[in-house]
């Protein structure tokens, strides 16, 4: 037999060989080694091919194009034989790893004590759920607004002008040209009343970001709740009564308020309406700053120029509007004494509720 015809045999075996290797290799690791043992530098097919010199040059080009194709050859079985290895892994795995997704925790949704065992929904998500159906239950919808919003929405349309000094109340964290994280769930406001038709009644729950110092009740990442209702005649008795029956359908009791003058550009009047403190009783705690009330659910009748902003005539609608301060009311509900309990990753917290 000529070298020509030798070699020419000794790379058509090598296929054979690797074809039985490949079907011995179990894993990721044997087909590493098989790929080594064939196309590595020092490899066999190298091994063959160091004996090209010994052929004439016709017969050099006609083996070195065999040996071409063979390494591609070769190449793509230890890729299939890869592919075939991963599906038949995902295969197992799919028959012996598997949970039903759909299992819901016992009590939910209508109440999230579980156990220690599973996951369940956050105080605050709850709370949020059933505000949500206390308010659909009259008529509002749910609008949704993105946490990082033009500084437009946040302030401009709400009657905060450039230089006003408002706009400290709510010390802000920017981003870049003209966006901010949004301070308050107002900014969903004008979306709101550009997205529905008047007469029209929306609340807008969300996360909400202020560059606050951090102490017992306040937070830099918290969650608020907007509410507003356009009408074409909205009063203060309305507002009023309707966060009589908000609080009384979360407490399902009788639950003390007080009403003060409070300043927002976007409303006029204004009110701050503070519930007794729950965990003091009254009595002057940390939370509320020992003044015996917590500050909850600012609210009032909505300035003319906003409503001029979110496209209304403010000859013909008015509105009322109200920023319910989610976690301080869900710290009343449960006694929760501080509010960077929240954000705390400790489940110890948690599986209390
Ligand atoms: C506002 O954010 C107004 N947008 C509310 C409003 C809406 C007024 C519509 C009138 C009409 P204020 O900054 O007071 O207002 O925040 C509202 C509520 O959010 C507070 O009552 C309080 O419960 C809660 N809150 C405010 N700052 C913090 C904070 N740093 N951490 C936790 N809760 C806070």
């Amino acid at each position: 037999m000529g070298n020509a015809e030798k070699l020419t045999q000794d790379l058509k075996s090598l296929e054979k060989e690797l074809q039985k290797k490949l079907a011995e290799a179990l894993d990721e690791k044997d087909l590493e080694n098989v790929s080594v043992e064939f196309l590595g530098k020092k490899g066999k097919l190298t091994h063959v091919l160091k004996a090209l010199g010994t052929v004439s040059p016709e017969e050099r080009g006609q083996i070195g194009k065999l040996a071409n194709e063979l390494k591609n050859a070769l190449e793509e079985n230890i890729e299939s034989r890869r592919q075939n290895l991963l599906n038949d892994y995902y295969k197992k795995l799919a028959e012996t790893e598997w949970y039903d997704t759909t299992i819901l925790p016992p009590h939910f949704p209508c109440g999230f004590k579980t156990g220690n065992s599973a996951g369940h929904i956050h105080p605050i998500g709850f709370m949020q759920k059933k505000l949500e159906e206390i308010f659909t239950s009259m008529g509002f919808s749910i609008m949704d607004g993105p946490q990082v919003e033009t500084d437009h929405n946040n302030f401009g349309t709400l009657n905060f002008t450039d230089d006003h000094p408002a706009r400290e109340m709510q010390d802000t964290f920017y981003t870049e040209q003209d966006h901010l994280l949004r301070t308050h769930t107002s900014a969903v406001q004008i979306r709101g009343m550009k997205k529905l038709k008047p007469p029209m009644r929306m609340i807008a729950p969300g996360r909400v970001f202020r560059y606050e110092e951090l102490d017992a009740s306040h937070e830099h990442t918290f969650y608020q709740m907007e509410g507003m209702v356009i009408d074409r005649v909205v009063s203060v008795s309305n507002l009023l009564h309707l966060m009589h029956t908000l609080l009384e359908e979360i407490f399902q009791k009788h639950v003390e308020v007080r009403l003060r003058p409070g300043y927002f550009p976007f409303v006029e009047p204004g009110f701050e309406l503070d519930m007794k403190c729950l965990i003091c009783n009254g009595k002057g705690c940390p939370v509320c700053k020992q003044s015996g009330w917590s500050e909850v659910l600012p609210c009032g009748l909505v300035h003319p120029n906003v409503i001029q902003s979110g496209g209304l005539n403010p000859e013909e609608w008015q509105g009322a509007a109200f920023g319910l301060g989610l976690n301080r009311l869900v710290m009343m509900h449960y006694g929760i004494e501080d509010i960077r309990y929240f954000q705390n990753p400790d489940p110890a917290f948690l599986y209390q509720f």
